[in-house]
């Protein structure tokens, strides 16, 4: 596991690099990609970079990391709406491209078929991960499976609570989201985690160095063949 350490502008910079090569090298990859707050300055750089000419996803697909249940895609606190409001909308992606889990029909066989179409894909060459307070990745929750696939899961009252800033009210905040499996991150050839903030210190501390727990899911990347994790300073200020 790589750590790089630096200002959220610097990190932005140098993993947007990452995307900027692996684009040039292979036009149709797959990316994986996150919502919440802390990839909003990647995907701002990659914005830039695109209309700078220097980046192109005209062949890229794309698969979300996951989405809640129940809000429509329209909702502006879907996750579709997010990815089309901070990414989709801005760059030359195809919109039949980009795949978001859906949360609206959440039978076994629509939910199995995101890793079958992962699969057919030919998997996620670049995955991107946020971290929560708690070592979630995704919304794979403190025991989840090691063995997991793209599941519905139920949020902790915790996620629910931090994540209850984006809505009027904790009562507004879905109780369940579809969420790509442990063992589906697993399988991403290489893996960007992004972290800002003191907030985030304990689970990066838990994620490079910690014992590898359930308790802690992102300790399971240690065991990934490719990961760099980038920080800021108060992210990475326990290492
Ligand atoms: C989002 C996701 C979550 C977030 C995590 C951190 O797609 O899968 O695991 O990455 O909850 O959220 P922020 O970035 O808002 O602190």
């Amino acid at each position: 596991m790589k750590v790089i350490v630096g200002s959220t502008q610097e990190i932005a910079e140098k993993g947007a690099q990452q995307y900027v090569e692996l684009l040039a090298k292979k036009p149709n990859a797959v990316l994986g990609l996150a919502t919440g707050s802390t990839p909003e300055p990647l995907y701002a750089e990659l914005i830039k970079l695109h209309k700078e000419g220097k980046i192109s996803f005209a062949d890229a697909r794309t698969f979300n990391l996951d989405e809640y249940c129940g809000l429509q895609p329209t909702h502006p606190q879907s996750y579709r709406y997010f990815m089309q409001d901070k990414l989709f909308d801005h760059v030359d992606i195809k919109a039949e491209n980009t795949r978001v889990p859906d949360g609206l029909h959440t039978t076994p066989e629509n939910v199995e078929e995101y890793d079958r179409d992962i699969a057919l894909a030919g998997g996620i060459d670049l995955q991107l991960l946020g971290i929560g307070v708690n070592g979630h990745i995704a919304f794979n929750e403190p025991g989840t499976p090691w063995g997991s696939l793209t599941q519905i899961v139920e949020l902790t009252e915790k996620t629910r609570e931090v994540n209850s800033r984006f809505f009027d009210s904790i009562d507004d905040v879905p109780t369940h989201a579809v969420c790509m499996g442990i063992r589906t991150i697993m399988n991403t050839k290489d893996i960007v985690l992004y972290a800002l903030g003191e907030n985030k210190a304990e689970a990066i501390k838990k994620t490079v160095y910690g014992k590898i727990s359930k308790k802690c899911p992102s300790s399971i990347l240690q065991l990934h063949p490719s990961v760099t994790v980038y920080c800021d300073e108060a992210a990475g200020s326990l290492l």
